[in-house]
């Protein structure tokens, strides 16, 4: 459990045990979530900073709430509106809001390693919610959940992931994850979008989407992330979807009862078409709602711990 002591910066640093341990919390904060039970007093006292430099919707929010949930006071910072935009560093700025008295670090940034940076110069823990193309392991955990809730078990599930993998920390983070939860993840798409050293991960690489899928228990499609894309790196975006994207007869290639998921946002008829986003097989929005659940036992077992945990 070194993570405990540490914080968050990546899937890579958990054992299985640590997986299974957040895994079982989050249920737990599910049903509390389930029967309106949304105001604990775990993090009484405690003020946790949402350091977002790239933009979010689904992290930032459901790190707020998981926090606001838990009872701990939250601060919001984004780059826009503070004294970034007067040139202040990274480093200046993580020890200015130390220095207010907060007790934990949610970091989002297009660099990778930047959480890592950070515990350089703060003896906080810091939660990695995306840096560049490394890690976002609350997404990982969250789809894992997900996984888990409709499953069962993660082990001896076969997990195909489709796209843009190799600017994917969702990619990355879920490769690690679900391997060492004993899943075997294949991965696919375009030649240029998809690195051999995913194999040092555990992925099993396939030459076309139709055999990564086939008979998979679940589908995972990728945001195309032509933000981080220097070159053009496939013909179009419409050639993109007609050789790489998920529609049903993709999805009917996998088991019968297999799942869709995508970490969002989702570029409709690109990476997904409207058909299977918002057909019977996808547990996107399941997957938005168990973000909230797994950041705030995150958030608990590095700041509370069990023992503080009560209904009020
Ligand atoms: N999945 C994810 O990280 O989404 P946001 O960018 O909206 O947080």
């Amino acid at each position: 459990m070194m993570f405990k002591n540490y914080g968050l910066l990546g899937i890579e640093h958990l054992e299985k045990e640590d997986i299974e341990e957040i895994l079982d919390l989050a249920f737990v904060y599910k049903d509390y979530i389930n029967k309106g039970i949304k105001k604990l007093s775990t993090l009484r006292g405690k003020s946790i900073v949402n350091l977002f430099y790239e933009p979010s919707t689904r992290t930032k929010n459901s790190f707020e709430l998981a926090a606001k949930y838990l009872g701990a006071n939250v601060i919001n910072f984004t780059t826009q509106g503070s004294s970034v935009q007067k040139g202040e560093i990274l480093k200046d700025t993580v020890i200015t809001l130390t220095a207010m008295g907060i007790d934990a670090v949610v970091i989002r940034h297009n660099m990778s390693g930047t959480p890592m940076y950070l515990k350089k110069y703060i003896n906080l823990p810091v939660i990695n919610a995306g840096d560049g193309m490394h890690e976002h392991p609350t997404q990982a955990l969250l789809d894992m959940m997900t996984v888990k809730e409709y499953k069962g078990t993660l082990k001896g599930l076969k997990v195909a992931i489709i796209g843009d993998i190799v600017h994917s920390r969702v990619a990355k983070s879920n490769i690690i994850g679900f391997s060492k939860m004993g899943s075997k993840v294949y991965i696919a798409g375009p030649c240029t979008l998809v690195p051999e050293i995913a194999k040092k991960f555990g992925a099993i690489v396939k030459n076309n989407v139709e055999e990564a899928v086939e008979g998979a228990d679940v589908v995972m499609g990728l945001r195309l992330q032509l933000e981080r894309q220097k070159k053009n790196l496939f013909p179009s975006t419409g050639e993109y979807a007609k050789y790489y994207g998920i529609n049903s007869k993709v999805l009917n290639l996998a088991k019968q009862d297999a799942l869709l998921l995508h970490p969002g946002p989702v570029n409709r008829e690109i990476e997904l078409t409207s058909e299977v986003m918002d057909g019977e097989k996808s547990c996107i929005r399941e997957q938005v709602t168990n973000g909230v659940a797994i950041r705030m036992a995150v958030l608990n077992l590095l700041l509370g711990g069990k023992e503080y945990e009560k209904v009020i």
